[in-house]
């Protein structure tokens, strides 16, 4: 394994999946979306997000009126789709923590999609990491801090790439400025794919 570029504690794994590895992940993805489609996730304040969502897991990452969370059904009541194994073997490659994750939560970045700075912190223990994977089109990934405010540094991220948010980086601010649709040629219909895998309680 090669070393990752490592900015502001955030791990960085760039080209970390080979094609093949990248269109055998997109097919086992079309599988969970079959059985859990993509919908439209509001914020707590009432506000559509620009990505698309759905989860595969024990539990799946939702939003709504009510707020942020964890649940074990979709919003339309099926259960998730179990985590595909594919998936499951990265994690095992390179979060470096005991436990398999609980989540994996699936965001589908269309033209013009956007991610705020956020953290991630709807989880138990903050000792294990989010490993963040990448197909599809290109995001313009941004790490900041953890209080709200301050520098950022940004950085394109590329179908393949993998993220480890762990350690100093766990609770950092991090988000998608905009995707440059259209660069990639993994997905049919074009658009980012970004998984996290959680581990929630
Ligand atoms: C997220 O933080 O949930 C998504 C990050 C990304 O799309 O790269
Ligand atoms: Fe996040």
């Amino acid at each position: 394994m090669s070393d990752p570029l490592t900015i502001r504690g955030f791990r960085i794994y760039p080209g970390h999946l080979g094609r093949p590895t990248q269109e055998a992940l997109a097919e086992d993805l079309r599988a969970c979306l079959r059985a859990a489609p993509l919908y439209q996730p509001v914020t707590p304040r009432g506000q559509a997000m620009s990505v698309r969502m759905s989860s595969a897991g024990r539990f799946g990452w939702v939003t709504d009126r009510r707020g942020y969370r964890y649940e074990p059904r979709h919003p339309d009541g099926m259960d998730w789709p179990p985590i595909p194994d594919s998936i499951l073997h990265i994690w095992q490659e390179l979060a470096d923590f005991p436990r398999p994750p609980d989540c994996c939560l699936i965001n589908w970045y269309g033209e013009g999609a956007r991610m705020g700075l956020h953290q991630d912190k709807d989880e138990a223990d903050f000792s294990a990491p989010v490993l963040s994977i990448s197909l599809g089109d290109d995001g313009l990934f941004r790490m900041g801090n953890t209080e709200r405010g301050g520098t950022t540094q940004s950085l394109w991220l590329h179908s393949g790439d993998v993220v480890v948010m762990g350690g100093e980086a766990r609770l950092k601010h991090h988000g998608v400025d905009r995707i440059r649709f259209g660069s990639s040629t993994l997905l049919p219909k074009g658009g980012r794919i970004n998984l996290t895998l959680r581990v929630v309680t």
